[in-house]
């Protein structure tokens, strides 16, 4: 026999809370998008980057219209990829901390275009902004690679829940 289904609450009546308890079970890596902003290094943690495309090279991410350091980014026209190892939680949670010296205490290289390049990063993306379309409280950025590389082996950084994880 078939069991009684609960009727769901539709989606107005859910609180924010819990849609954001939802998309968090979905696991993600976690990278730091950097700059060269005109008035210096900027960057942030981010974890709706995804791939797009092959040919031509694209990638993407979601940065919140109202945050400053993205306004930094976009002026900037370009930004570098940093993939975020295991042993980087601590640079995860200072690139979204306001007020943090969030340069400070590891090495960044320069990528091809010159945008801070994390030097201990599993992998990295040197880009330029080829498009931005409004999405609701975020924007959707799309960005041409210009310049790639996976230097190494390692265990990436996984973000799920609301925490950090490793893979295994
Ligand atoms: C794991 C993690 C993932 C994040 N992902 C995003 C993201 O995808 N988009 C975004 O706008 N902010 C994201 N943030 C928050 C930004 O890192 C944070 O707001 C950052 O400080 C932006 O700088 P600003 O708000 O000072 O301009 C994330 C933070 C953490 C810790």
């Amino acid at each position: 026999m078939m069991a009684v289904q609960t009727r769901l609450q539709p989606a107005e009546l859910r609180d924010q809370r819990s849609l954001r308890d939802t998309l968090g079970r979905y696991p993600t890596g976690v990278v730091v998008i950097t700059a060269a902003a005109a008035d210096g290094p900027t960057g942030m943690t981010v974890n709706s980057f995804t791939s797009v495309s092959l040919d031509p090279p694209l990638i993407a991410f979601c940065p919140k219209r109202s945050s400053t350091t993205w306004a930094q980014i976009r002026r900037a026209g370009g930004f570098a990829v940093s993939l975020l190892r295991l042993h980087h939680e601590e640079i995860a949670r200072r690139f979204a901390q306001w007020g943090a010296d969030r340069f400070s205490g590891h090495e960044w290289w320069e990528s091809p275009t010159g945008h801070p390049l994390l030097a201990e990063a599993i992998g990295w993306l040197d880009t330029t902004i080829e498009s931005v379309s409004s999405a609701g409280d975020h924007e959707i950025v799309v960005a041409r690679v210009l310049d790639w590389s996976a230097p190494g082996e390692g265990e990436p950084l996984v973000f799920f829940s609301g925490g950090y994880r490793a893979l295994s």
